[in-house]
């Protein structure tokens, strides 16, 4: 099993380049499966283990796929898909397989996908996904541990309200109604830059959607989707996570291919803590000024602070100047970093969607270790300033969504070495 090996006490300087969004080429790979006639190029792919989970899957199918990793790109040729089934050893790896679930029922009628199940900071259930489908038509039925989806009189457009602005939801029905019968209007749905990303792909490949971002979006169907290359957004949580890492080592760090735009929230708790923020087009700034201060935040869909990054956040309000209230109103259970935050010495007391975070001046290494992704890259944020040596464990979780970690940490000057025990 590899971990991560980290020093503390280094300031970060220099320069890193942002890769594409994790959570944006997931929905766009998802999204090739509906375009015919030509193959798909899609740049700017980050090098992450969900990217190659969600080309297993398509592989599963019958669709071609080839991930140049030197070149950050992925080809894919979806001409013919010949299996509609989607097993359960690879799905409940990620949740984010449940995403080829419209494109099939829109391509082929049949979708046959594995319940996704629960992961570590919640049950995250489906509903929204499967309500939306029906709504155009779709026929579901659950049995066997797998969802069973067909369209009797193929797809047709609706009026579609989210209880809840569901990223995954918005992206399934978006996907679905880009080749449903007629006019589909989605209320309430996701309106982060990720939801922007995969409209804008599709209305290359010929889809008619208008209103991606804001609250209400809608879509013509078309008949046919013709595959179009595309090129990813930069990913604004991995942005955001070595924003954090500047100001915890009080460095300065230049992150570039960063998209100020989509990180309005984190850059506002970030000077409201007391960190020099300066954006320009190419990327942003960011200078740690000393000890941060305390600040509270609460997680909300996006345009609000978001919940993939409270735990990032977290690891800087453990070593704060005070007292604040991290809130967490999107996952159930999403403070999975706290008990190993404590165990380098934090200062956090859990009360319902609530923790109270008593900063610190230091925090001491320690064997931890990653209970999910954005809890890992926390602990790895906190072990960086952490007095002494911090082995992290699990890292798995870690290469999910952070595209070179370690090289891009050492070029900043981070002592940060993976070794297999
Ligand atoms: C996406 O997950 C992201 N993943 C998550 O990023 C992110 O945290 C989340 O959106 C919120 O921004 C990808 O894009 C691949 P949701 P998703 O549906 O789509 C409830 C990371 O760290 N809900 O917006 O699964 C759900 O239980 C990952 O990169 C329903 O109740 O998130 C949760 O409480 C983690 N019914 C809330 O909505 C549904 O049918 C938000 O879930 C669907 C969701």
């Amino acid at each position: 099993m590899e971990r991560l090996v980290i020093r503390g006490g280094r300031r970060l300087s220099g320069t890193v380049k942002i890769s594409g969004a994790k959570n944006a080429v997931l929905p766009v790979i998802a999204a090739t499966l509906l375009g015919q006639d030509n193959v798909t190029c899609l740049d700017e792919v980050p090098n992450l283990d969900d990217v190659r989970t969600i080309s297993e899957i398509l592989r599963t199918l019958g669709v071609k796929v080839r991930h140049d990793i030197a070149n950050n790109k992925l080809f894919v040729d979806a001409t013919t898909i010949e299996n509609i089934t989607a097993p359960y050893d690879i799905v409940r790896r990620m949740r984010a397989s449940f995403l080829i679930m419209g494109p099939l029922l829109a391509r082929l009628g049949r979708a046959k996908i594995s319940l996704p199940g629960g992961c570590a900071i919640g049950t995250r259930p489906i509903d929204l996904h499967l309500k939306g489908l029906e709504a155009l038509g779709a026929k579901i039925s659950i049995g066997h541990g797998y969802i069973d989806a067909t369209t009797p009189n193929g797809l047709k457009g609706a009026q579609i309200y989210l209880d809840f602005p569901s990223v995954g939801a918005t992206e399934n029905i978006l996907m679905a109604a880009s080749m449903a019968q007629g006019q589909t209007v989605i209320e309430n749905p996701a309106q982060e830059p990720e939801i922007v990303d995969l409209a804008n792909y599709l209305n290359i490949m010929g889809a008619n959607i208008r209103g991606a971002g804001t609250n209400v979006i809608k879509v013509e169907g078309a008949n046919k989707l013709i595959a179009r290359d595309y090129t990813i957004i930069p990913d604004r949580i991995e942005a955001g996570t070595y924003m954090i890492a500047a100001a915890m080592t009080r460095g300065d760090v230049y992150i570039a291919n960063a998209i100020s735009e989509h990180l309005k929230p984190v850059i506002a708790k970030l000077k409201e803590a007391g960190v020099s923020v300066m954006e320009d087009v190419d990327g942003i700034r960011v200078v740690g000024n000393g000890r941060p201060r305390a600040v509270d935040i609460k997680t909300l869909p996006y345009p609000g602070f978001p919940t993939d990054m409270q735990a990032q956040f977290m690891a800087m309000l453990t070593i704060a100047e005070g007292t604040s209230m991290v809130t967490e109103t999107v996952f159930e259970n999403r403070f999975m970093q706290v008990d190993e935050l404590r165990r380098m010495g934090a200062k956090i007391k859990i009360d319902g969607r609530t923790s109270v975070v008593e900063g610190q001046d230091k925090l001491t290494g320690c064997q931890v270790k990653a209970t999910d992704l954005r809890a890992g890259a926390a602990i790895v944020l906190a072990a960086l300033v952490a007095e002494g040596e911090t082995q992290v464990g699990y890292i798995h979780h870690i290469d999910r969504g952070y595209d070179n970690l370690v090289q891009k940490l050492v070029s900043l000057g981070a002592d940060i070495k993976r070794v297999d025990s």
